[in-house]
């Protein structure tokens, strides 16, 4: 079996894509990608990356950690004038960072596992990106997904035309990124069915994908340096499939928890909050003691315990920081488009049902349950915020919203 000449035609790095994306400008993109939204970042840690890089690596792994974590505020560069501080992307344990590259350096695949919300798919896409430039080649795992979609397809008019050559072959971005050496990420690989998710085993373990139409001469693609593989699955979705313990064996696995920290989790939500504002170019300033507020509530719910001690009825939904962040950021969009007497405090009962409402009507009894417990104490010694938290009661009660999508009884 010879070995498949490697060729970048169709990658996300392709001339083809990056003519695409780079017609475009950022500000008309609605979520430009990580590699444009760092690329200052990215190519000061470059130029000045001094340390040995594994084959097929745009970066070493300590500049990688580096990326994500940030410096905390000590300037990188290799010229003092253009020398910057990294800024930190991911809020969480470096250890786990420096596992994780530890792990894509080697011959496993990186599984990232936690609830929903965790920034898993966040981080994901970073690792892809400092490792390979690019966080584009993804596969979003769903009850639907076919091997094709792991492996490759084929282009059938030319199929017909001329018979399986390389040329009718349609890449899967595994493949892709097999031939060209990068990160393919795989998103929520629980959802696909368990023969679909087996398919990853061989390329896991061999490092090559078999192309049996090819014919003898082409029939084996072996993954270039820099290849490998880094998937995500939530703990707490319906509809996931077990996975085989074959192919758990391929992966190293990193659980993401949960921000430790309320302190960094308001000021991650806050960040977040006031980027928005900035894109949409509004001149208020975050509203911190709203933002605390409304950490403190995610997180009462969530863990199902106060910091008095308190036990509170968790509702089913996970009320994870990214719900939170979208929480603030509606919150204080809210507060941009119709600044006239806004009051963040008083819309945040409306936007946390929004949140919790999702499975079960129960979930309405929960939040009550929370406000008449926690938030009335606290509206009596806890501040006037609290207070007026708790004045908004009645935004919960109202009996008019429908039944949530795939309501229990
Ligand atoms: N530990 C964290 N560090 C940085 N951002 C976080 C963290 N946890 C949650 N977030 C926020 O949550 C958002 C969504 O995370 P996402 O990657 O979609 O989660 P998951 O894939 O685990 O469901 C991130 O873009 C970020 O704003
Ligand atoms: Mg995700």
């Amino acid at each position: 079996m010879a070995k498949k000449k490697a060729s970048n035609q169709g990658s996300a790095d392709s001339p083809a894509m990056q003519s695409l994306s780079s017609a475009q400008d950022r500000s008309a993109m609605q979520a430009p990608p990580a590699e444009i939204r760092y690329a200052d970042e990215l190519a000061i840690l470059r130029e000045a990356d001094a340390h040995p890089r594994p084959d097929g690596w745009m970066l070493s792994p300590p500049s990688i950690v580096d990326f994500i974590c940030g410096t905390g505020g000590e300037k990188v560069g290799a010229k003092k004038s253009s020398a910057r501080a990294i800024t930190e992307k991911f809020v969480g344990p470096r250890d786990i960072i420096q596992r994780c590259v530890v792990t894509l350096a080697g011959e496993r695949g990186l599984m990232l596992v936690g609830e929903p919300g965790t920034a898993k798919s966040m981080l994901g896409e970073l690792l892809a990106v400092a490792i390979s430039g690019t966080g584009a080649l993804a596969v979003q795992g769903t009850a639907g997904t076919t091997e094709d979609q792991i492996k490759y397809g084929w282009n059938y008019a030319m199929l017909l035309d001329r018979g399986p050559t390389p040329q009718a072959l349609v890449p899967s971005p595994v493949m892709q990124a097999m031939r060209s050496g990068k990160i393919v990420r795989f998103e929520e690989v629980t959802r696909c069915l368990p023969e679909v998710q087996d398919a990853l085993i061989s390329i896991l373990s061999e490092r090559r994908m078999m192309i049996p139409e090819l014919g003898d001469e082409d029939c084996s693609l072996f993954a270039a340096p820099g290849f490998s593989l880094i998937a995500t699955a939530n703990l707490r979705d319906r509809g996931v499939s077990e996975m085989s313990a074959a192919l758990k064996r391929r992966f190293n696995f990193e659980t993401i928890a949960p921000i430790a920290d309320a302190g960094r989790e308001c000021q991650l939500v806050s960040d977040r909050a006031a980027a928005l504002l900035h894109e949409s170019r509004s001149n208020k300033t975050i509203d911190k003691a709203m933002i605390e507020l409304l950490v403190t509530v995610f997180r009462d719910l969530r863990s199902g315990r106060t910091d008095e001690g308190w036990q509170v009825d968790r509702p089913s939904t996970v009320m994870s920081t990214a719900e939170a962040v979208t929480v603030a950021t509606a919150i204080m969009r809210e507060s941009a488009f119709f600044p006239s007497g806004f009051d963040p405090v008083s819309r945040m009962p409306g936007h946390l049902l929004g949140v919790v409402m999702k499975d079960d009507e129960k979930d309405r009894q929960r939040l009550l349950g929370y406000w008449d417990g926690p938030v009335q104490r606290r509206s009596k010694t806890g501040g006037p915020l609290w207070k007026k938290l708790y004045d908004r009661r009645s935004v919960l009660d109202e009996a008019a919203i429908d039944s949530p999508i795939g309501q229990k009884d």
